[in-house]
């Protein structure tokens, strides 16, 4: 799956949209139907935005506040070379 090691970030205007959730999009952080023609099994997040304004979008799946970032991306091996990655 190619998730990001890192969010997206930039400015996102007022309205309702579904977030890439299982990494596969070409347009992200925006769904593009690609779960379905994948079968990933994952479905995007849908969330109203209210402010437009920049936001940081998680685009490595593990954040516990989707769509939005919430540093857990820090967490992975990728980003932390003090830990080993499990095998
Ligand atoms: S990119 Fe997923 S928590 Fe930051």
């Amino acid at each position: 799956m190619p998730y990001d090691t890192r969010p997206w970030k930039g400015e996102i205007a007022c309205g309702s949209y579904e977030f890439c959730a299982c990494g596969e999009s070409q347009n992200k952080p925006f769904c593009d139907g690609s779960h379905e023609a994948m079968n990933t099994g994952k479905t995007p997040t849908v969330c109203d935005i209210a402010e437009t304004k920049n936001y940081a979008i998680c685009m490595c799946g593990n954040s516990n506040t989707k769509p939005f970032c919430d540093g857990s991306h820090k967490k992975l091996p990728a980003n932390n070379p003090n830990v080993t990655p499990s095998t």
